[in-house]
């Protein structure tokens, strides 16, 4: 197993290229089943989650190869082999419940597994379920599995979303496209990942209106055809390099950023003495001042400031001046990397879903655990300002959002190695 040994203190100086985004590429991919025509993805991330996705796919029918050393991914369903999404590649990887409604709105049936808890929060089902019931869907649960059925196919209708969930707007918009008759989906997350999902569709034919707003109407077709798309640039690991100055000092170049995409956290930053200014190739950031500013986080759904950088904005704060309160309000249990970076010196409580955490002058390196994605590059990014040599293991974790962060980092200047057990 995989470790990443990170000796702090050296300055970055750079450009980091920003990958298309994982999180919506997962969700782009399972659009293939809505067509018999190829689906071709541009400027797709290199992740051990894409690799998952394209396993099922593959168990379901489609044609999947990638190109460009996986920054192209060709796709077709010309046939339908299957509609059961099985335990074995679904517990791996949430996202694979993506697949449920592509694959009613295209064979009015699915079978898939669900997921299960995850390290960050029971993640229950039960908005896409009653989306898709909205469409006139029946399903139960059995052994472990979503049984769902559409006779007749599909039919459009209000879908009132009870919070705004990201999968289940994903699930419910794919699904809606192949449906007789209007879909307005209420209350729908604004994600970029979900406009990005949305222009895609539209690209196959789809008639879609208001993505990226919370009311999105959906006009059925008959069918859809194929299509190219280039996916967006991941936010998440955009603001995760842009963090990386505020740990070290010096400026960073992130190619490929865009400040839309991340409103309410460059706001943060800039609170935090953190100036981010647009460049022609992307966003350049560096520390006004020697260390950086407390400010007060809470997590919301876009556009307000995302979960997935509260790990990483935890971390920056651990060493700033003065003290914090971070409030995490999407997932029940997203505080798993607090006892880690306290191993390194930190100063944070946690009581339920309220951290309060107080700088300190200095970090010291350790050997830390990597319990989740968002929580690993928050101990990476801890060991570039710590004092001494940072152990971070069990990175699979890592790998499965992260393309060559060791290589990203390493070309900017950090000292920065990964070493196989
Ligand atoms: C997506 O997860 C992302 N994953 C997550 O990123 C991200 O943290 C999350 O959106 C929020 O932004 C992908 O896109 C693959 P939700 P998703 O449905 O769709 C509750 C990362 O680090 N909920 O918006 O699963 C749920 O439990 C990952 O890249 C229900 O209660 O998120 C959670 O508390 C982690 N019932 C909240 O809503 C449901 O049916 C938000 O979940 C669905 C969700």
């Amino acid at each position: 197993m995989d470790s990443i040994i990170v000796r702090g203190g050296a300055e970055l100086r750079g450009q980091i290229p920003i990958a298309g985004a994982k999180n919506a590429c997962l969700a782009l991919m399972p659009a293939t089943l809505l067509s018999e025509e190829p689906l071709t993805l541009t400027n797709a991330p290199r992740l051990s989650d894409i690799c998952t996705m394209t396993q099922l796919l593959e168990s379901l029918g489609a044609e999947v190869s990638s190109m460009q050393g996986g920054k192209v991914i060709a796709m077709s369903t010309h046939d339908l082999g299957s509609t059961r999404a099985d335990y074995e590649i679904v517990r791996k990887m949430r996202a694979s419940n993506l697949v449920l409604g592509p694959l009613l709105a295209r064979a009015h049936e699915a079978v898939v597994s669900l997921p299960g808890g995850c390290a960050i929060g029971a993640r229950p089902m039960d908005i896409h379920i009653e989306a898709l019931e909205a469409l006139g869907a029946q399903i139960e649960l059995k052994d472990g599995y979503l049984h769902a059925v559409a006779r007749g196919g599909l039919k459009g209708g209000r879908v009132k979303l009870r919070f705004a969930s990201v999968g289940a707007t994903e699930n419910v918009l794919m699904a809606a496209t192949l449906a007789k008759g209007t879909t307005l989906i209420e209350n729908a997350a604004r994600e970029p990942e979900i406009v990005d999902l949305a222009r895609c569709l539209r690209a196959m034919g789809a008639q879609i209106e208001g993505e990226g707003s919370s009311t999105i109407e959906v006009q059925g077709v008959d069918r859809l055809h194929g299509a190219t798309h280039q996916v967006v640039t991941d936010r998440i690991e955009l603001g995760t390099y842009m963090l990386a100055p505020a740990f070290t000092g010096g400026e960073v170049e992130c190619l490929g950023g865009k400040l839309e995409l991340i409103g309410a956290f460059v706001e943060k930053l800039d609170m935090a003495g953190i100036d981010v200014t647009e460049t022609e190739a992307g966003l350049k950031v560096k520390l006004r001042g020697d260390r950086p500013r407390a400010v007060d986080v809470i997590t919301e759904p876009f556009p307000g400031f995302p979960t997935d950088l509260q790990a990483q904005m935890m971390a920056m704060l651990c060493t700033a001046q003065g003290t914090s309160r971070l409030e995490e309000k999407i997932f029940e249990n997203r505080f798993m990397h607090a006892p880690e970076l306290v191993r390194m010196g930190a100063r944070i409580e946690v009581h339920g879903g309220h951290a309060t955490v107080t700088g300190v002058d200095k970090l010291k390196g350790a050997q830390v655990m990597a319990t989740d994605l968002r929580a690993s590059v928050s101990l990476i990014l801890a060991g570039l300002a710590a004092e001494g040599e940072t152990v971070v293991n069990r990175v699979y974790h890592l790998d499965r959002g992260y393309e060559h962060v060791e290589d990203k980092l390493g070309a900017v200047g950090a000292r920065i190695e990964r070493v196989s057990a």
